[in-house]
């Protein structure tokens, strides 16, 4: 097997070259990548230009492959394969796009585990802005001084779609708002997620509404703090993104938020997902 993998950052993401075009699409490869996508937390492959077909490949290699979209959207061919666009003719509910310019994990309302791993690949690569940016709750939780890290055992926090489109809320035409807020499940996950395989990650971004038993102001203070701690420059990626550009990254270590940018880019990503096997857990 000829992939190689080069570090980005000292603790977030690696850069993935290959040989030959096809060692990316081998059982070994595959193996090799879920390794690297849990040590890393993002892999870039640039300008690797898969079709749907091989993004699907992929990521059942990986997977298996699930899809979050059966309850959230309507894409007029929602499909395995998402079209992460602002484009109304293909997303006429562009507010679950919107939604991703703010801190956030994917599935995390969903009735299933949250999902291990989000696949993006660019389509279109917008001239202005759109950039992925990614930060890990792995090195961000490991970073923690000793006594925060102990003020976080044991709590709680709520998690809602509402939460999450809570700075768009009011941007949602009236007559969607009530059914776009309700998507989704109210769920509570532990604040701190110890892994089956003993490492830590922190459960947070926008769907984190309060803390449970916690005063709102003071609860809601910590999950922007733990947001802001996670996305300092040490812990946390962007990507500027190509035609072609292919990124997988660990949904249940990271937080990730697209870089504001107008539908007149024309920024088009396929998005595809790989089924979580544990659900969060204290
Ligand atoms: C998503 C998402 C980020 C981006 O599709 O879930 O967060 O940069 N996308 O488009
Ligand atoms: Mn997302």
């Amino acid at each position: 097997m000829a992939i190689h993998f080069e570090n980005i950052k000292e603790f977030i993401g690696s850069r993935v070259s290959w040989d030959d075009r096809a060692d990316i699409f081998t059982p070994e490869a595959a193996k090799a990548i879920r390794e690297k996508v849990a040590e890393r937390t993002v892999l870039v492959f640039p300008e690797v230009d898969l079709t749907d077909e091989e993004q699907l490949a992929i990521t059942n290699a990986i997977g298996p492959k699930v899809r979050l979209t059966n309850t959230t959207n309507v894409q007029s061919n929602d499909e395995d394969v998402y079209q992460v666009t602002l484009d109304e003719k293909i997303n006429p509910q562009p507010e679950y796009v919107l939604g991703t310019f703010f801190w956030h994990m994917d599935g995390i309302t969903v009735d299933m585990p949250p999902p291990f791993a989000t696949l993006l690949s660019c389509r279109i690569a917008p001239d202005k802005g759109g950039e992925t940016e990614f930060a890990s709750t792995y090195a961000a939780y490991e970073g923690l001084p000793e006594e925060e890290k102990q003020a976080l055992e044991g709590l709680k926090a709520e998690h809602s779609v509402k939460a999450s489109l809570s700075p768009i809320a009011d941007a949602i035409p009236e007559k969607h708002r009530e059914r776009v807020l309700g998507i989704g499940l109210i769920k509570e996950h532990p604040l701190v997620w110890r892994h089956e395989d003993g490492r830590k990650s922190m459960v947070i971004g926008t769907t984190a509404d309060h803390i449970v038993g916690m005063d709102i102001p003071a609860g809601r203070a910590m999950l922007v703090r733990l947001a802001e701690w996670a996305a300092q420059p040490a812990y946390s990626l962007r990507h500027k993104w190509k035609k072609g550009d292919f990124v997988i990254w660990d949904n249940t270590g990271a937080m990730h938020r697209a870089v504001p940018y107008d539908k007149s880019t024309g920024r088009m990503m396929h998005r595809t997902s790989i089924a979580g096997t544990e659900a969060v857990a204290a």
